[in-house]
């Protein structure tokens, strides 16, 4: 029996993503014949899921909160940035039923920073970072890869923050969540990973007045595309890069390993997710 290859997304809550937007905006536009859907996964039936779906013609997943961290422990292979980074997003089951875990959260921040500041230099200074979550783990892992000499944190719960210190060494330095707008003073990449900002979250408050105009600006939030923290940072003559890319180039690898070919991520990306 041939079948459609299936991918997917699982997660809980799983009905805000926007992945299956996301990929079968792809597949149409590549003319792919393939599917691509979101699955309800509780924690109690994620190990059942991983083994059931390959037999039902998946050839892999995109995996979100809160199964991140839990589908390390069934896959046979993972990668060394999904290592580092401690999570994986993207899954891909093999013919011999193995699977291959990756993470790309990394690689989609940094394709998207890129992508909309195309003269960032990361090694042209510090980057503080507001967060200390699974977020910011990864864009630390991809800020250092790309060579950020230093990267400050600042986090509202302070040992999450020294907790990343730990893992990820001298080049981080953390400041006290009261004194977080400190960490703007030299910084060339200034990065929102809270929440602080979404629609229905709490405001973004931490004052922004020592914000350099040269530094570039980014959200992880991208409901609203446009937060306050992208709006006062633009007020203040930075380059800002709202958070929507970072989903998006998150997902290429993923499809380009599933269908067989690298999605564009472009204005009409963007759209057909948003719309
Ligand atoms: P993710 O994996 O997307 O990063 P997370 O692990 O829940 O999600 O992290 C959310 C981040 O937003 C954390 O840094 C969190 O701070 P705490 O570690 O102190 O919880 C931050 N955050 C959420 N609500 C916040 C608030 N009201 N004030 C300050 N930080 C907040």
């Amino acid at each position: 029996m041939t079948s459609l290859p299936r991918a997917g997304v699982i997660g809980n809550p799983i009905s805000h993503s926007l992945s299956p937007k996301l990929h079968s905006y792809w597949l149409n536009r590549y003319g792919i014949e393939g599917e691509y859907t979101a699955l309800k996964v509780t924690e109690d039936a994620l190990e059942k899921t991983l083994r059931d779906l390959p037999k039902k013609g998946f050839i892999g997943l995109n995996v979100t909160l809160p199964h991140k961290i839990s589908v390390m422990q069934f896959a046979d292979q993972i990668t060394d940035r999904a290592t580092l980074i401690g999570a994986a997003n993207t899954l891909i089951f093999k013919d011999d039923g193995r699977i291959f875990a990756d993470n790309t959260d990394g690689y989609g921040f940094m394709a998207n920073l890129r992508q909309g500041a195309p003269d960032w230099d990361p090694k042209a200074g510090p980057a503080a970072i507001f967060g200390a979550g699974g977020a910011a783990r990864a864009i630390i892992v991809a800020l250092a890869d790309a060579g950020v000499p230093e990267i400050i944190i600042s986090n509202r719960t302070r040992p999450k923050a020294e907790a990343l210190r730990a893992d990820f060494g001298a080049r981080v330095r953390v400041v006290d969540w009261v004194q977080a707008d400190q960490m703007l003073e030299d910084a060339n990449t200034v990065i929102n990973t809270t929440s602080l900002g979404m629609v229905g979250a709490q405001e973004f408050k931490v004052p922004l007045d020592a914000l350099r105009p040269e530094a570039v600006v980014t959200d992880i939030v991208y409901n609203p595309l446009r937060t306050p923290f992208l709006d006062a940072a633009a007020g203040k003559g930075c380059i800002t890069v709202d958070g929507l890319g970072m989903l998006l180039h998150q997902g290429v690898p993923g499809f380009e390993r599933w269908f067989g070919q690298r999605p564009d991520v472009d204005d009409a990306t963007r759209a057909a997710v948003l719309a």
